[in-house]
């Protein structure tokens, strides 16, 4: 019996979060459905992320409908979501009324997986999203997020993944958002973790910098159980490492995943004739991320946010000074939401040319404790006439229940249960989306 590894086919979330702004048409990949469902995977990414607030604010498309539409169509697999923990698909913390509610409405409508995981690897935001998953039936996959900084150490990983197991997690996911793993680094932490955790463990890299096939090689060897790759059509650049690719370069190996080629390959020619009605981006490699660790993605919202300014030539300033921000934030891995909020706050820097002269909502909300606990204390100056209240404990809980404040609220337009927490999640998008979708009746 070969010991072989899973893989988890992200072409229907993250590989079109990554190359196409996550505008993936449910329509379109209703043409996919067919093969990705024969072809043998361990799991299909398809929900969660940048996908719930892009469907309905850019595609105009109910993400729940979504979700169910795609179970429906996927009999025989997996369905996998991202979850970003207390902060749900959002981009702050929500009560864990909410966070229950969600979780147990994603369950409902078909999801099988849900991937947790915290921004700053701050257990505490992990833990109702773990219960709640473990409550609705589903698969919890903690989550380690990865990044490189003075601070992060393997031992801190491991204690991590250690913490999230008693907690009840499933599985534990390596999350390398920026593609900065190196293989050597693959292959220590995953037999680290199969040792010291005892779970089941999945690596989730992107090929941004060109080292993720390595990456992913070193970790089959290290025994590494899943992985993520996306179909080739929409694979490399910033996305995850092709899937054919991977499966043919394991063949003959005691690993070799069980997929079938030649369904892999009409899924590819179907997707490239889908995607001919897209402008998919150039995937070379971008190796500047081995530097600055900043993410693909927010490099270029970074370079078109200083171009409406009219401060395009401020752009290498830009680059040097978000890793200054994350350094001064106790070096938070950039992943939603700190990402957005280091790189909005090193925009405030460079423009007004006056380092925290302005600091953003979320700025003061994250150094007084609000997102949870940084990786290494934040620099205390930035805490001086700090009006906020400073907390240590568990964020979510100074916050009231808020799901039957916001039925009440949105009473009038609700169609379904799920309606209310897409309100709760985006107001002003999820209103003009009921009001459109009443006019339309
Ligand atoms: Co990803």
């Amino acid at each position: 019996m070969k010991n072989r590894v899973g893989i988890t086919e992200t072409v229907l979330r993250d590989a079109h979060q990554s190359l196409l702004a996550t505008r993936l048409k449910t329509n379109d990949m209703l043409e996919v459905v067919e093969y990705l469902d024969q072809a043998g995977f361990y799991s299909l990414e398809v929900w969660g992320g940048a996908t719930f607030d892009a469907s309905l604010r850019y595609l105009n498309e109910d993400p729940w409908e979504r979700l169910r539409t795609l179970r429906r169509v996927l009999p025989n697999s997996k369905l996998q979501m991202l979850l970003r923990g207390q902060n749900l698909v959002g981009y702050r913390q929500y009560p864990d009324d909410v966070v229950r509610e969600f979780v147990q409405r994603s369950v409902d409508n078909g999801i099988d997986i849900i991937r947790i995981f915290d921004a700053l690897n701050d257990p505490r935001n992990l833990e109702c999203a773990v219960e709640a998953t473990k409550k609705a039936g589903a698969h919890a996959q903690g989550t380690v997020v990865y990044t490189v900084s003075p601070v992060h150490t393997i031992d801190g990983y491991v204690e991590t993944a250690q913490r999230l197991r008693d907690m009840g997690a499933d599985s534990i996911c390596i999350k390398d958002m920026a593609g900065i793993m190196m293989p050597a680094v693959a292959s220590e932490l995953v037999t680290r973790l199969k040792k010291e955790v005892g779970l089941p463990v999945q690596l989730h890299c992107h090929y941004t910098s060109g080292v993720a096939s390595m990456t992913y090689w070193a970790a089959i060897q290290a025994g590494v159980d899943v992985v993520d790759t996306a179909l080739s059509p929409l694979a490399m650049g910033t996305s995850q490492p092709p899937t054919e690719s991977l499966v043919a370069g394991l063949r003959g190996t005691e690993r070799e995943p069980e997929l079938d080629l030649e369904v892999l390959n009409k899924a590819a020619g179907v997707m490239n004739r889908v995607l001919e009605d897209y402008k998919v981006p150039s995937r070379g490699v971008d190796t500047q991320v081995l530097i600055s660790q900043i993410p693909g993605g927010m490099l270029s919202n970074l370079r078109a946010q200083l171009e409406q300014q009219k401060m395009g030539h401020k752009y290498d300033e830009l680059v040097q000074e978000v890793p200054r921000v994350r350094e001064d934030l106790g070096y938070p891995p950039l992943v939603t939401p700190m990402s957005q909020i280091v790189g909005v706050q090193s925009l405030f820097n460079v423009v007004t040319g006056k380092r925290y002269a302005v600091k953003s909502k979320e700025l003061k909300d994250y150094i007084t404790g609000w997102y949870g606990k940084s990786p290494a204390p934040i620099k205390p100056e930035l805490l001086e006439g700090e009006t906020n209240t400073v907390i240590t404990d568990r964020p979510a809980d100074h916050f009231e229940p808020l799901l039957e404040k916001a039925r009440q609220e949105i009473s009038e337009f609700v169609e379904q249960e799920e309606d209310v927490l897409t309100y709760i999640l985006y107001p002003e998008v999820a209103k003009a989306f009921f009001v459109e979708r009443k006019k339309n009746k």
